[in-house]
């Protein structure tokens, strides 16, 4: 038999005209369309399965749920068709009461997401969110990082690095540690990230030619250095004028048994520190803030501190 004719066969029958005039703009479930036509589970079920045979409706399944709609692709009946269906529904009894139903599905519906996120307003960024991220947030914002060369200094294994060899670039990884670095540059390159390079070098003088990067990150990386004022000021001359150099590290914290368990040489920075660090250094439009607190004890605070390398700045002695 043609689509056509199965269709108009379909269409013979005023119980499928209300559901075809109910998918006309939402996909509905049967337990929705039950509770808007007040029918009978398998007496739905058999309607559908017939207009399905039809091609005028498709399904989609979500879990265990199984949404209909009006078949809008593909192999379908004309348009016409579908809007002389939709005629024919507004004639029957039914159909006054059916939008009004339709509405309060639909209106419960939204309802439940409102509910929802009305309860967590005010404290929305505390609680879980399925899918929400800082990972996903960071390929996010990365989207929107120009094409940078970048050093990323004591990069550990490149947890960091990997991200931005996405986007950038060049990403150089220095690190101190031989094992660190041989098992950061080979997971770089099983990953495929030819703009990804390990070397092994000391934050304080790293293996890198001056004036030859576009931004310097210390991630939790300065906390370990012997003198960190010397390590921001050989950072300040790796960049290009212009360039940038931004440091993620602990807030000046009293937690002891950082040295031992961390091998942490400093128990983080005032913020006072590191903004002496980085005036001396050169470093201009300098930015300190506190981006993060840890909720367990000892509550570690992220400071976030950077600067700009600017045009005719001379370091202070
Ligand atoms: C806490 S990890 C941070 C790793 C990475 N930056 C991150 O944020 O995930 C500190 C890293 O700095 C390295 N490191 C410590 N002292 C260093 C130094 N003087 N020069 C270069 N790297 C150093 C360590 O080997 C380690 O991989």
């Amino acid at each position: 038999m043609t689509t056509v004719l199965k269709s108009l066969r379909a269409l013979s029958d005023g119980t499928r005209l209300r559901i075809i005039a109910l998918l006309e703009r939402d996909e509905l479930s049967v337990q929705e369309l039950q509770e808007i036509t007040r029918l009978g589970q398998s007496r739905i079920s058999t309607h559908l399965g017939l207009l399905q045979d039809s091609s005028l409706v498709q399904s989609r399944r979500e879990g265990k749920r199984i949404f209909y709609k009006l078949n809008r692709e593909g192999l379908r009946p004309a348009d016409d068709l579908i809007a002389l269906a939709i005629q024919g529904a507004k004639e029957s009894p039914e159909f006054a009461a059916d939008r009004i139903n339709l509405k309060r599905i639909l209106n419960r519906r939204q309802e439940k997401a409102q509910v929802y996120f009305n309860q967590v307003a005010g404290r929305f960024d505390r609680v879980y969110g399925p899918g929400r991220s800082w990972q996903g947030f960071g390929h996010l914002l990365l989207r929107i990082v120009p094409p940078l060369v970048v050093a990323d200094l004591g990069s550990g294994e490149g947890l960091l690095s990997e991200l931005l060899a996405r986007r950038c670039r060049k990403v150089i990884a220095v690190d101190n540690s031989e094992k660190i670095v041989r098992f950061g540059a080979a997971k770089a390159k099983k990953n495929g990230l030819k703009n990804l390079e390990f070397r092994l070098g000391d934050l304080q003088n790293p293996p890198i030619d001056p004036g030859s990067v576009d931004l310097v990150i210390l991630s939790q990386a300065l906390h370990h250095a012997e003198d960190p004022a010397q390590a921001v000021a050989a950072a300040y001359r790796l960049l290009r004028l212009h360039g940038q150099m931004w440091i993620l590290d602990l807030l000046q914290h009293t937690f002891e048994k950082a040295h031992d368990c961390y091998g942490d040489r400093w128990l983080g920075f005032a913020e006072s520190d590191l903004h002496r660090w980085l005036e001396a250094a050169g470093f201009r439009k300098i930015e300190i803030s506190i981006v993060a607190r840890e909720e367990e004890p000892p509550h570690f605070q992220t400071v976030l501190a950077g600067g700009v390398k600017c045009r005719g700045i001379t370091p202070v002695a």
